[in-house]
Protein backbone atom coordinates (compact mmCIF):
# COMPACT_ATOMS: atom_id res chain seq x y z
CA UNK A 1 0.00 0.00 0.00
CA UNK A 2 1.04 3.66 -0.97
CA UNK A 3 0.74 6.03 1.94
CA UNK A 4 0.48 9.69 0.47
CA UNK A 5 0.34 13.02 2.11
CA UNK A 6 0.29 15.51 -0.16
CA UNK A 7 -2.30 16.09 -3.27
CA UNK A 8 0.73 15.49 -5.49
CA UNK A 9 1.67 12.62 -4.51
CA UNK A 10 -1.33 11.28 -4.53
CA UNK A 11 -2.12 12.35 -8.36
CA UNK A 12 1.02 10.88 -9.26
CA UNK A 13 0.54 7.32 -7.52
CA UNK A 14 -3.14 7.59 -8.96
CA UNK A 15 -1.85 8.35 -12.58
CA UNK A 16 0.55 5.51 -12.18
CA UNK A 17 -2.25 2.78 -11.42
CA UNK A 18 -4.43 4.02 -14.07
CA UNK A 19 -1.96 3.85 -16.71
CA UNK A 20 -0.73 0.06 -15.17
CA UNK A 21 -3.92 -1.13 -14.25
CA UNK A 22 -6.46 -0.07 -16.10
CA UNK A 23 -9.78 0.39 -14.91
CA UNK A 24 -12.08 1.48 -12.10
CA UNK A 25 -10.86 3.51 -9.18
CA UNK A 26 -13.12 2.67 -6.23
CA UNK A 27 -12.55 5.43 -3.19
CA UNK A 28 -13.56 5.11 0.46
CA UNK A 29 -13.38 8.27 2.22
CA UNK A 30 -12.76 8.38 5.89
CA UNK A 31 -11.92 10.04 9.23
CA UNK A 32 -9.90 6.81 10.93
CA UNK A 33 -9.92 4.84 13.79
CA UNK A 34 -11.12 2.18 11.46
CA UNK A 35 -13.22 -0.55 12.84
CA UNK A 36 -14.58 -3.42 10.64
CA UNK A 37 -17.51 -1.22 9.37
CA UNK A 38 -15.17 0.89 7.47
CA UNK A 39 -13.16 -1.84 6.54
CA UNK A 40 -16.48 -3.71 5.20
CA UNK A 41 -16.66 -0.80 2.68
CA UNK A 42 -12.40 -1.57 1.39
CA UNK A 43 -14.09 -4.99 0.56
CA UNK A 44 -16.91 -3.90 -1.21
CA UNK A 45 -14.78 -1.29 -2.72
CA UNK A 46 -12.51 -4.18 -4.39
CA UNK A 47 -15.58 -5.40 -6.00
CA UNK A 48 -16.50 -2.23 -7.63
CA UNK A 49 -12.56 -1.21 -8.86
CA UNK A 50 -9.28 -2.32 -9.21
CA UNK A 51 -7.56 0.22 -7.72
CA UNK A 52 -8.50 0.66 -3.91
CA UNK A 53 -8.17 3.93 -2.11
CA UNK A 54 -8.80 5.33 1.57
CA UNK A 55 -8.66 8.49 2.41
CA UNK A 56 -8.04 9.35 6.27
CA UNK A 57 -9.05 13.02 6.79
CA UNK A 58 -10.40 14.33 10.45
CA UNK A 59 -12.35 17.21 8.89
CA UNK A 60 -12.48 20.50 11.30
CA UNK A 61 -14.84 21.72 9.32
CA UNK A 62 -17.98 19.39 10.04
CA UNK A 63 -17.26 19.98 13.72
CA UNK A 64 -19.25 22.24 15.40
CA UNK A 65 -17.24 24.62 17.71
CA UNK A 66 -17.91 22.45 21.45
CA UNK A 67 -17.87 19.13 19.41
CA UNK A 68 -14.64 16.02 19.76
CA UNK A 69 -12.44 17.28 16.97
CA UNK A 70 -9.12 17.73 19.17
CA UNK A 71 -10.97 14.15 21.19
CA UNK A 72 -11.44 12.32 17.75
CA UNK A 73 -9.13 9.49 18.05
CA UNK A 74 -6.22 9.60 15.78
CA UNK A 75 -4.81 6.20 14.87
CA UNK A 76 -2.84 6.17 11.85
CA UNK A 77 -0.29 3.45 12.10
CA UNK A 78 -3.29 0.96 13.59
CA UNK A 79 -5.37 2.22 10.57
CA UNK A 80 -2.80 1.81 7.88
CA UNK A 81 -2.31 -1.72 8.77
CA UNK A 82 -5.81 -2.24 9.08
CA UNK A 83 -6.09 -1.01 5.11
CA UNK A 84 -2.93 -2.58 4.10
CA UNK A 85 -4.52 -6.13 5.05
CA UNK A 86 -8.01 -5.50 3.75
CA UNK A 87 -5.93 -4.99 0.31
CA UNK A 88 -6.32 -1.25 -0.01
CA UNK A 89 -3.85 0.33 -3.05
CA UNK A 90 -3.14 3.63 -2.01
CA UNK A 91 -4.04 5.30 1.57
CA UNK A 92 -4.39 9.22 1.37
CA UNK A 93 -4.05 11.15 4.77
CA UNK A 94 -3.41 14.69 4.17
CA UNK A 95 -3.03 17.45 7.04
CA UNK A 96 -5.30 20.16 7.33
CA UNK A 97 -3.43 23.09 5.37
CA UNK A 98 -3.27 20.39 2.40
CA UNK A 99 -7.17 20.09 2.50
CA UNK A 100 -7.52 23.85 3.94
CA UNK A 101 -4.49 25.85 2.87
CA UNK A 102 -6.14 29.32 3.73
CA UNK A 103 -7.38 27.89 7.32
CA UNK A 104 -9.41 25.62 8.65
CA UNK A 105 -12.58 26.12 6.61
CA UNK A 106 -13.31 27.09 2.81
CA UNK A 107 -14.26 29.98 1.46
CA UNK A 108 -15.88 28.05 -1.31
CA UNK A 109 -18.55 25.53 0.39
CA UNK A 110 -21.40 22.71 -0.88
CA UNK A 111 -24.44 22.84 0.73
CA UNK A 112 -27.65 20.59 0.25
CA UNK A 113 -30.19 22.71 2.59
CA UNK A 114 -33.40 20.95 2.60
CA UNK A 115 -31.46 17.51 3.08
CA UNK A 116 -29.01 19.10 5.35
CA UNK A 117 -31.14 21.15 7.96
CA UNK A 118 -32.60 18.67 9.73
CA UNK A 119 -32.00 15.36 11.91
CA UNK A 120 -28.16 15.76 12.62
CA UNK A 121 -28.12 18.74 10.73
CA UNK A 122 -30.78 20.70 13.28
CA UNK A 123 -28.74 19.19 16.42
CA UNK A 124 -25.25 19.66 14.49
CA UNK A 125 -25.96 23.08 12.37
CA UNK A 126 -23.45 23.24 9.51
CA UNK A 127 -22.28 20.17 9.96
CA UNK A 128 -23.20 18.21 6.69
CA UNK A 129 -21.67 21.50 4.94
CA UNK A 130 -18.49 20.59 6.23
CA UNK A 131 -19.41 17.39 4.71
CA UNK A 132 -20.25 17.89 1.96
CA UNK A 133 -17.45 20.07 1.09
CA UNK A 134 -14.79 18.03 2.06
CA UNK A 135 -16.41 15.33 -0.02
CA UNK A 136 -16.47 17.58 -3.30
CA UNK A 137 -12.78 18.61 -2.36
CA UNK A 138 -11.68 14.53 -1.82
CA UNK A 139 -13.98 13.68 -5.06
CA UNK A 140 -12.30 16.06 -7.09
CA UNK A 141 -8.87 15.23 -6.05
CA UNK A 142 -9.10 11.58 -6.24
CA UNK A 143 -11.46 11.79 -9.45
CA UNK A 144 -12.81 8.07 -8.31
CA UNK A 145 -15.07 6.02 -10.59
CA UNK A 146 -17.34 5.08 -7.80
CA UNK A 147 -17.18 6.44 -4.20
CA UNK A 148 -18.61 3.97 -1.19
CA UNK A 149 -20.41 4.91 2.29
CA UNK A 150 -22.21 3.56 5.26
CA UNK A 151 -26.01 3.11 5.31
CA UNK A 152 -25.20 3.60 9.14
CA UNK A 153 -24.93 7.45 8.43
CA UNK A 154 -28.21 7.33 6.08
CA UNK A 155 -28.62 11.19 6.02
CA UNK A 156 -24.94 11.66 5.01
CA UNK A 157 -25.53 9.30 2.51
CA UNK A 158 -28.75 10.84 0.82
CA UNK A 159 -26.90 14.33 0.99
CA UNK A 160 -24.20 12.77 -0.50
CA UNK A 161 -25.57 11.27 -3.86
CA UNK A 162 -28.01 14.75 -3.90
CA UNK A 163 -24.88 16.47 -4.45
CA UNK A 164 -23.16 14.31 -6.98
CA UNK A 165 -26.41 14.05 -8.67
CA UNK A 166 -26.85 18.00 -8.52
CA UNK A 167 -23.75 18.89 -9.65
CA UNK A 168 -23.56 16.49 -12.39
CA UNK A 169 -20.53 14.59 -10.47
CA UNK A 170 -19.12 11.64 -12.84
CA UNK A 171 -19.09 9.33 -10.36
CA UNK A 172 -20.96 6.46 -8.94
CA UNK A 173 -22.16 6.48 -5.24
CA UNK A 174 -22.54 3.11 -3.63
CA UNK A 175 -24.34 2.55 -0.34
CA UNK A 176 -22.97 -0.06 1.80
CA UNK A 177 -25.23 -1.80 4.73
CA UNK A 178 -24.43 -1.23 8.28
CA UNK A 179 -22.05 -3.32 10.21
CA UNK A 180 -22.97 -4.44 13.93
CA UNK A 181 -21.78 -5.94 16.79
CA UNK A 182 -23.87 -9.18 18.18
CA UNK A 183 -25.61 -6.67 20.40
CA UNK A 184 -26.77 -4.86 17.62
CA UNK A 185 -24.96 -1.76 18.15
CA UNK A 186 -24.05 -0.34 15.16
CA UNK A 187 -19.87 -0.26 14.76
CA UNK A 188 -18.58 3.34 15.57
CA UNK A 189 -15.31 5.19 16.31
CA UNK A 190 -17.68 6.68 18.94
CA UNK A 191 -18.47 3.55 20.89
CA UNK A 192 -14.98 4.02 22.25
CA UNK A 193 -16.29 7.16 24.41
CA UNK A 194 -18.53 4.89 26.24
CA UNK A 195 -17.52 2.80 30.16
CA UNK A 196 -18.72 -0.46 30.24
CA UNK A 197 -21.84 0.05 31.65
CA UNK A 198 -22.87 2.25 28.99
CA UNK A 199 -21.72 -0.57 26.57
CA UNK A 200 -24.10 -2.64 28.43
CA UNK A 201 -26.79 -0.03 27.38
CA UNK A 202 -26.02 1.50 23.94
CA UNK A 203 -27.41 -1.81 21.94
CA UNK A 204 -30.69 -0.44 23.06
CA UNK A 205 -30.68 1.78 20.36
CA UNK A 206 -30.99 -0.58 17.92
CA UNK A 207 -33.45 -2.44 19.60
CA UNK A 208 -35.79 0.13 19.79
CA UNK A 209 -35.74 1.00 16.15
CA UNK A 210 -36.11 -3.38 15.70
CA UNK A 211 -39.32 -2.85 18.04
CA UNK A 212 -40.66 0.31 16.06
CA UNK A 213 -40.45 -1.25 12.82
CA UNK A 214 -42.41 -4.75 14.28
CA UNK A 215 -45.17 -2.15 15.70
CA UNK A 216 -45.48 -0.75 12.22
CA UNK A 217 -44.95 -4.06 10.06
CA UNK A 218 -48.05 -5.32 12.52
CA UNK A 219 -50.42 -2.32 11.26
CA UNK A 220 -49.19 0.40 14.13
CA UNK A 221 -50.29 3.53 11.94
CA UNK A 222 -49.55 6.60 14.60
CA UNK A 223 -46.08 7.23 14.18
CA UNK A 224 -46.20 10.00 16.68
CA UNK A 225 -47.06 8.18 19.05
CA UNK A 226 -44.80 5.16 18.37
CA UNK A 227 -41.98 7.50 18.64
CA UNK A 228 -42.86 9.55 21.49
CA UNK A 229 -43.02 6.13 23.55
CA UNK A 230 -39.47 4.47 22.40
CA UNK A 231 -38.24 8.39 23.33
CA UNK A 232 -39.50 7.96 26.62
CA UNK A 233 -38.05 4.08 26.87
CA UNK A 234 -34.38 5.32 25.67
CA UNK A 235 -34.36 8.05 28.20
CA UNK A 236 -35.77 5.92 30.83
CA UNK A 237 -32.19 4.00 30.06
CA UNK A 238 -30.33 6.96 30.62
CA UNK A 239 -30.19 8.35 26.59
CA UNK A 240 -30.62 11.92 25.93
CA UNK A 241 -32.13 11.75 22.96
CA UNK A 242 -31.64 14.38 19.77
CA UNK A 243 -34.42 13.04 17.64
CA UNK A 244 -36.13 9.41 16.81
CA UNK A 245 -38.28 9.97 13.35
CA UNK A 246 -40.09 8.01 10.87
CA UNK A 247 -39.26 8.99 7.25
CA UNK A 248 -39.47 8.89 4.01
CA UNK A 249 -36.50 7.05 2.17
CA UNK A 250 -36.51 8.59 -1.11
CA UNK A 251 -36.11 12.14 0.52
CA UNK A 252 -36.11 12.29 4.12
CA UNK A 253 -39.54 14.05 4.73
CA UNK A 254 -41.74 12.72 7.32
CA UNK A 255 -43.69 9.52 6.75
CA UNK A 256 -47.03 8.88 7.25
CA UNK A 257 -49.15 5.72 7.04
CA UNK A 258 -49.14 6.13 3.12
CA UNK A 259 -45.50 6.02 2.56
CA UNK A 260 -43.96 2.57 1.04
CA UNK A 261 -40.33 2.87 1.32
CA UNK A 262 -39.72 3.82 5.05
CA UNK A 263 -36.59 4.43 7.27
CA UNK A 264 -36.54 5.19 11.08
CA UNK A 265 -33.68 7.38 12.33
CA UNK A 266 -32.38 7.98 15.17
CA UNK A 267 -29.64 9.98 17.58
CA UNK A 268 -28.83 9.61 21.22
CA UNK A 269 -26.34 10.88 23.15
CA UNK A 270 -25.36 8.49 25.79
CA UNK A 271 -22.32 8.93 28.28
CA UNK A 272 -19.87 10.95 26.17
CA UNK A 273 -20.98 8.98 22.82
CA UNK A 274 -23.12 10.88 20.68
CA UNK A 275 -24.59 7.82 18.76
CA UNK A 276 -27.02 7.42 15.46
CA UNK A 277 -28.59 4.94 14.04
CA UNK A 278 -31.70 3.48 11.66
CA UNK A 279 -33.56 1.23 9.58
CA UNK A 280 -34.54 1.29 6.45
CA UNK A 281 -37.32 -1.09 5.04
CA UNK A 282 -40.23 -1.16 2.79
CA UNK A 283 -44.13 -2.47 2.89
CA UNK A 284 -45.72 -4.16 0.94
P1 LIG B 1 -16.37 8.14 9.29
O1 LIG B 1 -17.28 8.38 10.45
O2 LIG B 1 -14.95 7.74 9.55
O3 LIG B 1 -17.02 7.06 8.37
C1 LIG B 1 -16.43 6.70 7.14
C2 LIG B 1 -17.40 5.82 6.39
O4 LIG B 1 -17.61 4.60 7.13
C3 LIG B 1 -18.80 6.46 6.23
O5 LIG B 1 -19.27 6.22 4.92
C4 LIG B 1 -19.62 5.74 7.28
O6 LIG B 1 -21.00 5.69 6.97
C5 LIG B 1 -18.99 4.35 7.24
N1 LIG B 1 -19.29 3.58 8.46
C6 LIG B 1 -19.07 3.96 9.75
N2 LIG B 1 -19.52 3.02 10.61
C7 LIG B 1 -20.02 2.01 9.85
C8 LIG B 1 -20.64 0.76 10.13
N3 LIG B 1 -20.82 0.33 11.39
N4 LIG B 1 -21.03 -0.02 9.10
C9 LIG B 1 -20.85 0.41 7.80
N5 LIG B 1 -20.27 1.58 7.46
C10 LIG B 1 -19.87 2.38 8.47
O7 LIG B 1 -18.48 9.58 7.73
C11 LIG B 1 -17.38 10.11 7.84
O8 LIG B 1 -16.29 9.48 8.39
C12 LIG B 1 -17.10 11.53 7.35
O9 LIG B 1 -18.26 12.30 7.50
C13 LIG B 1 -16.58 11.57 5.87
C14 LIG B 1 -17.61 11.03 4.89
C15 LIG B 1 -15.27 10.81 5.74
C16 LIG B 1 -16.31 13.07 5.49
O10 LIG B 1 -15.39 13.64 6.35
Amino acid sequence: MILCHSIAELRSAIAERRRNEGGKVAFVPTMGNLHAGHIQLIHEAHKEGNTVICSIFVNPMQFGPNEDLDSYPRTLEADSEKLSEAGCHILFAPNASEIYPTGLNSQTQVNVPELGEELCGAARPGHFTGVTTVVSKLFNIVQPDVALFGQKDFQQLAIIRKMAQDLCMPLEIKGVPTVRMASGLALSSRNGYLTQEELAVAPTLYQTLVKIRQSIEAGQSDFDTLCDRAKSELKAKGFRPDYLSIRRQDNLKVADSTSSHLVILAAAHLGKARLIDNIAFALN
